[in-house]
């Protein structure tokens, strides 16, 4: 028998992938950096993960047709900020187009200027280590030199395109 050398064209619209994908409960994060010219870039992702305990690495991945794909491409640091069940509007604000997203945001520069947003619940301060191209997403790969967390803080949940602070029962 030989096996296939590639995968067979899917039999699911993408819609029916997307609601599949959707019931797969996530933390939600806001990924910053500054780009070339020293301005804070930022937006809301719930792709992020881990992938090793030693050295400490997490990954996330970004559509290629982001606005702020120079700018982490290309950047030597970003944070992965993990938000906490009051930052909602931040989420939303973070994922829309045309907004000043950091307009009246308290933060602060973490390393390499990527701004460390309050409030959050966790925060990876993450060397820009590797990134590979898949599909219409280049997934980067973060090498944390520095992470904090906040006592007792509650995190914010992404399921089926809705927003919690708690998963129900
Ligand atoms: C809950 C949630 C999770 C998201 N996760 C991702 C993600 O992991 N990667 C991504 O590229 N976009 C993700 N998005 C969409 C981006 O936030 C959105 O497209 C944003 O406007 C991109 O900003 P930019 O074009 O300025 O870079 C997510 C949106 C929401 C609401």
């Amino acid at each position: 028998m030989t096996l296939p050398t590639r995968a067979v064209a899917p039999s699911f619209t993408p819609q029916d992938f997307r609601s599949a994908l959707g019931t797969f409960a996530t933390g939600v994060t806001i990924v910053t950096a500054i780009d070339s010219s020293g301005q804070a870039v930022g937006l809301t992702a719930n792709s992020f993960n881990s992938v090793s305990l030693s050295p400490p690495l997490v990954l996330w991945s970004l559509a290629r047709s982001a606005g702020s794909m120079p700018a982490f491409a290309r950047g030597s640091h970003y944070a992965i900020n993990i938000l906490s069940a009051e930052q909602r509007d931040l989420a939303e604000r973070f994922a829309a187009k045309g907004a000043d997203r950091f307009a009246g945001v308290a933060f602060r520069e973490g390393a390499g200027g990527a701004p460390i947003l309050e409030g959050a619940c966790a925060v990876f301060e993450c060397f820009n280590r590797s990134q590979y191209e898949e599909g219409d997403h280049i997934i980067f790969v973060g090498e944390v030199e520095r992470c904090e967390q906040r006592e007792g803080a509650l995190p914010l949940i992404f399921h089926g395109g809705r927003y919690f602070t708690e998963l129900p029962l």
